[in-house]
């Protein structure tokens, strides 16, 4: 993974905030930053648990031979890290038999209702995600779905479908697996959602999409080993960090994340949660948002180049794309299009990424942060996910809040309960 600053337009020096950054990093190291008791993430590439992980491989092993759909079940952290992987890895249409299906993420009765007539006749495997084990969206298409499993097998063939990902101990999903003989998996106490996709919550819904999972922890043992020296010449996660806090002094208090693979939208949306849940608090943060090009350039594209001058821009590229496809050419040339004869249609993206930095960056005077990876691969996707989460983590306790909780989430959730009747 790379990054390149140089259109970023900054005008401070990173190595203004060396001091405070060796400080966090040392805080982070000896466990004595803000919101400490959710750091489990740091050192999970080397700490984590193997033969839950052998568990993971061989139950999604099951799943992929006996079934054909996997739906996973979960919202937020529970949800987005795994789906972000299995698209950018696999890609949209992947061409395999085992379909995962997502839900227990909204409370549309539409989508839900389309699901269930989606998935009849089909072998079905059901994977509930939840640490708390109480999320509203989660558990009533938890229920939902366990109805449809036991209406469709018998009760010991339901129960062997039914798999549980939560708390080690604690909590209502715990006590109904428990007590319903389902096989469940850990979610670590000290790792939070948003930082959970290298556990359970993410592996078995990747590893079941046929990735694997080996070569995800080989990705983030290797960032793991690259971010342990603090030093802003060369930890680009904390390069990252501290250019966001720059650019946020300099009155860009929007991050666009960009990506030029529509596979890689999740991996934005996952991103979002990342930073918007982790940063957003005490009335401070960059708010983050997405956009896909060169899609969006059809439509977002005259805001960023000409609106409100409150943004800048940070761009996932991918050097080596999955595939490639040659342009043919075509004798007639109705269309016009023959200047592009041969020429590759990831060299024209190409061209379409470079056009659009130079006319946001040197025309509109929108920063550019550009981070490149070498390819969609299992193991430059273990890099990414663990340089964000050091990146995130140094980047909010530079702004002097905890990254690792989400009070503000709780509100909504209040008002909701009260309306629904939901008793004490
Ligand atoms: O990052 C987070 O903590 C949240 O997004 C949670 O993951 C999300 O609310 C789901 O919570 P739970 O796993 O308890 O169902």
């Amino acid at each position: 993974m790379k990054l390149d600053l140089s259109n970023a337009l900054l005008n401070s020096e990173l190595k203004e905030y060396q001091d405070k950054v060796n400080a966090i990093h040392q805080s982070l190291l000896d466990k004595s930053c803000l919101g400490n008791d959710f750091i489990g993430w740091l050192d999970w590439p080397l700490d984590y648990d193997k033969e839950e992980f052998d568990r993971i491989k061989s139950v999604a092993e099951e799943i992929r031979n006996d079934g054909d759909v996997l739906l996973v079940c979960g919202i937020g952290g529970s949800y987005l890290g795994a789906r972000s992987a299995i698209e950018m890895l696999n890609g949209l249409y992947p061409d395999d038999k085992l379909e995962i299906i997502y839900t227990g993420n909204g409370l549309s009765a539409t989508y839900l209702q389309q699901v269930l007539n989606h998935i009849e006749g089909k072998s079905v495997y059901l994977n509930v995600i939840s640490k708390s084990g109480t999320t509203t969206e989660t558990a009533v298409a938890f229920r939902i779905f366990e109805k449809y499993m036991y209406a469709h097998y018998d009760k010991e063939e339901a129960q062997r479908r039914i798999i549980a990902t939560t708390d080690k101990a604690r909590g209502t999903l715990k006590a109904l697996a428990d007590a319903k003989n389902y096989r469940t998996f850990v979610i670590p106490d000290d790792i939070g959602g948003r930082f959970s996709v290298f556990t359970a919550v993410g592996l078995l819904p990747i590893a079941a999409s046929g990735v694997d999972i080996s070569e995800i922890m080989k990705g983030c043992q290797k960032a793991h080993k690259d971010f342990q020296d603090s030093s802003l010449e060369s930890n680009i996660a904390y390069q990252y960090a501290v250019a966001r806090r720059i650019l946020e002094q300099q009155g860009k208090c929007n991050e666009l994340f960009v990506t030029y693979e529509p596979s890689m939208t999740m991996v934005a949306e996952w991103w979002k949660q990342l930073f918007g849940e982790s940063e957003g608090k005490d009335g401070k943060g960059i708010f983050p948002g997405s956009v896909t090009f060169t899609t969006d350039l059809h439509s977002m594209g005259q805001f960023i180049q000409e609106g409100t001058k409150n943004l800048f821009e940070t761009l996932l590229l991918v050097e080596n794309p999955t595939y490639d496809i040659k342009f043919p050419s075509d004798s007639d040339n109705l269309d016009n299009m023959n200047y592009l004869a041969d020429k590759s249609v990831n060299w024209i993206n190409k061209m379409a990424c470079l056009g659009t930095i130079d006319a946001h960056v040197n025309t509109g005077k929108v920063p550019n942060i550009i981070l490149t990876l070498d390819d969609t691969s299992a193991f430059s996707y273990g890099y990414m996910i663990y340089f964000f989460f050091r990146a995130c983590a140094m980047s909010v306790l530079l702004l002097d809040v905890n990254p690792f909780n989400q009070p503000g989430v709780e509100v909504y959730k209040k008002n909701m309960f009260n309306l629904l009747g939901k008793p004490e």
